[in-house]
């Protein structure tokens, strides 16, 4: 190594032209770093702004045709939610003629015109070049398309299917509406770099139209088809492989989660595996698609709305039937949990049930009070369980641990009957100052508060907040914890703890009540 460094130093043209060279690479990398950053400082920043033009389908051209396919087509163009992406909601244009503004860490994507237009849309297409583009993400002109088309999904839906859609698009009214440019950093704007991305991601799974499976019935496999074909689910619903950090996502869901649960665009789209639906009814699943309501009540919002009222509404019974079916027979595992240092229940007790079990707060039994928990234990610890998992008074369902097996909310039970047994030191639990609930507001809640962001409550507005006084404390927390009331869920900051949302709760508190004799007495 020695020499060759000498000899290098001894030769100044090498030895610059190596400088110049690796000047060029570091400038290059800083470059593209800069893009992604901007463009992750960006989405960060926006709004979470929450389509509410949900487009009317056009009349379809069936005269002297095929009308049996093309209406078959039309179905499934529903199933697969291409209104959602292909039409500008934000400015209420034309169905299906694209430029809808799609942000990703890597630049903006602008959805094509799939209408029919010769010259703007993709009227001219065959029916292989069309085939190819939704199973293989290749244009007809040979490039790649990006992952925000969700080609990955629609590679399992059937040659029959896709022709179908083909006969469907053929038949709407044409629109004429150039494409938009896409804006995407360099050197994201050279579509050959998502070959890297196809060699990782798509052609190993690659495996074309999804065969049925013989061992499950046809429902199952019609919900699997819908699911994980035209439905995309796992797009939003799933963890998706990342750069480095979980704001750089690549569009690839893992399969061993899958559809464990990920955030987009500010929601969390929720675990809806047999984990959560296994003990939840057909039918209560099925309100979500047609009646919009959660499973654990309140209203579906965001995305997912979008989903329900351009998509999901228009399936048949039956569909949504073999859907609900199918997921409360998927298995998978669990994505590991953030801070699950100090074993078994602790982590979850630290995340998701100190919030109320450090202070005793709306009556919880205080984690380390014998006074508190001798009673309880009285009635035998398998009904203690039950009562945690199941919820019980002022005490929600898994302490509202969505993604909580029964086994890790049993082990959050033991450790804090431990804590009684003197097996365990006193609370380990950070108790947080008002100090701390301001910064917390500040960062995570004020972004809609401070301006009543949808009627958010303002702090200071003593009028908004006499009733919720009123409505008392156990309350207000599961609607702000589980979304209930149409609150983002987890008071719209998956990374906050359950003591640090309580901590920012009793600060807005604190600025709009002049009693100190209010209800909420754990405040
Ligand atoms: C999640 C958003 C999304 C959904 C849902 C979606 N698309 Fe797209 N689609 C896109 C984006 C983004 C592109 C452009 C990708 C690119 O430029 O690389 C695209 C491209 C296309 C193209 C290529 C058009 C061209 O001019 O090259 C076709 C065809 C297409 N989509 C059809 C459909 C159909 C049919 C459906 C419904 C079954 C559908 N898409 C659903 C986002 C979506
Ligand atoms: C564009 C992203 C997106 C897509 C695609 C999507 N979802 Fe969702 N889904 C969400 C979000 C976000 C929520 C949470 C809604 C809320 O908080 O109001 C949600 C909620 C749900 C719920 C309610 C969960 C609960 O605990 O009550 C179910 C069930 C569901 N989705 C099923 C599906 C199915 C099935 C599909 C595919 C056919 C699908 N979703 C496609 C984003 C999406
Ligand atoms: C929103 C506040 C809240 C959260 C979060 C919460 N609890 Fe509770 N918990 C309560 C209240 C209130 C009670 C008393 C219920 C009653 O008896 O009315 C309770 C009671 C209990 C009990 C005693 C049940 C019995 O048999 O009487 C157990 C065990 C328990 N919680 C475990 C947990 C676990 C484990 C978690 C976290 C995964 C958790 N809790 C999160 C409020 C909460
Ligand atoms: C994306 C916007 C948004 C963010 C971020 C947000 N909230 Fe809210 N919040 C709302 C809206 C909208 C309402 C009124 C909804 C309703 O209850 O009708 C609300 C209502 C509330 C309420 C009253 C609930 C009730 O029972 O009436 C509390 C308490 C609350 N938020 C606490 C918080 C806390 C704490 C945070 C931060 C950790 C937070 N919010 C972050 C939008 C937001």
């Amino acid at each position: 190594v020695k020499k060759i460094i000498d000899y290098i130093a001894s030769r100044k043209d090498i030895a610059a032209t190596l400088i110049i060279i690796f000047l060029v690479i570091a400038g290059a990398a800083a470059y593209c770093v800069y893009g992604i950053y901007e463009n992750v400082q960006k989405l960060q920043n926006a709004e979470p702004e929450d389509v509410t033009y949900f487009p009317t389908y056009p009349k379809i051209n069936t005269q002297g045709k095929n009308s049996d396919q093309i209406k078959r087509g039309e179905y499934l163009v529903k199933a697969g939610d291409c209104a959602a992406c292909h039409t500008n909601t934000a400015e209420k244009g034309p169905i299906f003629a694209g430029r809808l503004a799609m942000p990703t860490p890597f630049g903006t994507i602008y959805t094509p015109n799939i209408t029919p237009d010769k010259e703007t849309g993709i009227g001219g297409w065959t029916d292989e070049q069309f085939i190819k583009a939704m199973r293989e993400g290749i244009s007809p002109q040979g490039h790649y398309y990006y992952p925000a088309f969700p080609f990955y999904y629609f590679n399992k839906v059937s040659t029959e299917d896709l022709k179908a859609i083909k006969a469907y698009l053929d038949n709407i009214p044409a629109v004429k509406q150039k494409n938009l440019e896409n804006d995407m950093a360099w050197p994201f704007n050279y579509r050959i770099f998502q070959l890297g991305w196809r060699i990782l991601f798509f052609n190993r799974e690659n495996t074309g139209p999804m065969p049925a499976d013989p061992n499950q019935t046809a429902q199952w496999n019609r919900g699997a088809y819908l699911t994980g074909g035209l439905g995309h689910c796992a797009m939003c619903h799933s963890p998706s492989y990342h750069l480095i950090s979980k704001e750089l996502p690549l569009g690839a869901p893992m399969s061993t989660y899958s559809l464990t649960g990920a955030k987009v665009q500010g929601y969390l789209a929720p675990n809806i595996t047999s984990l959560n639906f296994g003990n939840v009814s057909e039918q209560d699943i099925i309100d979500v698609f047609k009646k919009d309501k959660m499973v654990g009540g309140g209203h579906i919002e965001g995305p997912m709305l979008e989903v329900n009222k351009d998509s999901l509404s228009y399936l048949t019974d039956a569909d949504l039937a073999a859907i609900a079916h199918y997921l409360k027979t998927v298995k998978s595992q669990l994505p590991p949990k953030p801070k699950m240092s100090g074993g078994p229940g602790k982590g979850i007790y630290e995340m998701y049930c100190s919030g109320c079990h450090a202070q005793g707060a709306g009556g919880a039994p205080r984690y380390g009070d014998p006074n508190n928990w001798t009673p309880i234990m009285k009635n035998g610890i398998e009904k203690v369980y039950l009562n945690a998992i199941q919820g019980v008074g002022g005490m929600p369902a898994k302490g509202t641990c969505l993604s909580c097996t029964d086994e890790e909310v049993k082990q959050a039970v033991d450790y804090m009957v431990a804590s009684v047994k003197g097996k365990e030191a006193a609370a380990p639990v950070k108790i947080l100052t008002a100090e701390d609930g301001k910064n917390i507001y500040n960062t995570n809640c004020a972004i809609c508060h401070a301006n009543g962001y949808k009627n958010a409550p303002i702090p200071g507005n003593k009028k908004a907040w006499q009733p919720i006084i009123d409505q008392g404390f156990v309350e207000t927390y599961s609607n702000v914890i589980t979304g209930k009331k149409g609150h983002i869920p987890h008071g719209a900051c998956p990374t906050c703890s359950d003591a640090e949302i309580i901590a920012a709760m009793k600060y807005m508190l604190q600025q709009s009540t002049t009693s100190k004799s209010t209800n909420f007495r754990l405040w």
